[in-house]
């Protein structure tokens, strides 16, 4: 797509989403509840025969982080169903995350669908989504199960796409990457959650700082499909890259653009149809919000 093109593609799924959803276009059209956090990203020496990315190479880098809640809108409560985000600017890396290991559409057409049916107010039509589209099936077994969060902090995150992670020697190795909580923190229940404050989420993330996470690759075997953001993967092979170590709760003097195509040398994009969608997407909801 040219850029034009890519971005009339990012406005009509923006608007999509807005009018599915009836989200303020002034506000995150997704993921409107939030907080930030600001620290540093430090490799770990297994990293640099992976990458050749510069956050890799240096002794540490600083990192800007937000967390939130994807649903809702600005107003809702952060106990209610629903998985959260976690998007990391580590010098010319954004990492873009949520809480479900795999996604439940392929492209931004079948998520608008699905965001659609979820919202339609009719009970019969995630269903008829979900039978529509097999793919679906695990992001939305795992979405079910999902409990409310104790806390931010104690959550891990997950990129969803696979990542080529280039070497000196030009060597690619796929990878999806994740942020996994060095302390993991148990779930709430639905009746304790909703007992707590409609922000607790936002409101509580100064008081679980410091907070630390590894930065990990997920390596593929065998039969697991590496461009399908829908399927889970049989391998447990993980390499940990880094750490990273939120210290405070700060908002940046200018919110960075999260895109998750916003990639380093030595780490190449996803070679799904979901990456570019969003990527297209994220930036026309930030022109809308503009
Ligand atoms: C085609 C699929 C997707 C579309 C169209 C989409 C769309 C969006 C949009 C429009 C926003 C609001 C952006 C803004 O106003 O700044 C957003 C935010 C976000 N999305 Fe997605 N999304 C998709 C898939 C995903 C996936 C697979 C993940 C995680 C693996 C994810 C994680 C996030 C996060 C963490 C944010 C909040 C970013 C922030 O804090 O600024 N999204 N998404």
């Amino acid at each position: 797509m040219t850029s034009n093109s890519t971005a009339d593609h990012g406005a009509r799924l923006a608007d999509r989403i807005a009018s599915a959803t009836g989200a303020d276009p002034r506000d995150r059209l997704l993921h409107a509840r939030g907080g930030w956090a600001a620290g540093t990203f430090t490799p770990s020496p297994l990293a640099p025969p992976l990458s050749t990315a510069g956050l890799f190479a240096a002794p540490a880098t600083s990192a800007t982080a937000r967390f939130s809640s994807t649903l809702g809108g600005p107003h809702g409560h952060d106990g209610a169903p629903s998985d959260h985000g976690l998007a990391v600017r580590i010098g010319g890396l954004d990492l873009v995350l949520f809480t479900l290991p795999v996604f439940f559409a392929r492209t931004g057409a079948d998520m608008v669908e699905f965001l659609r049916a979820a919202n339609s107010g009719d009970p019969a039509a995630v269903p008829a989504y979900a039978a529509a589209h097999p793919e679906a099936a695990e992001a939305l077994a795992l979405a079910q199960q999902g409990r409310p969060a104790a806390g931010f902090t104690g959550l891990e995150y997950h990129s969803a796409h696979a990542f080529g992670l280039v070497n000196a020697v030009g060597t690619t190795r796929w990878a999806r990457l994740g942020l996994r909580p060095h302390r993991p923190l148990p779930p709430l229940t639905a009746e304790e959650a909703l007992a707590r404050p409609r922000d607790y989420l936002t409101a509580g993330l100064p008081t679980e700082l410091p907070a630390g996470f590894d930065l990990l690759a997920h390596l593929p075997e065998g039969p697991d499909e590496v461009h399908d953001p829908t399927r889970r993967w049989t391998s447990r092979q993980t390499v940990t890259l880094g750490t990273l170590t939120l210290s405070r709760a700060e908002a940046p003097a200018a919110e960075p653009d999260f895109d998750p195509l916003r990639l380093p040398p030595g780490i190449t994009a996803p070679l799904d149809r979901l990456a570019a969608d969003r990527s297209a997407a994220y930036a026309a909801a930030r022109r809308l919000r503009a």
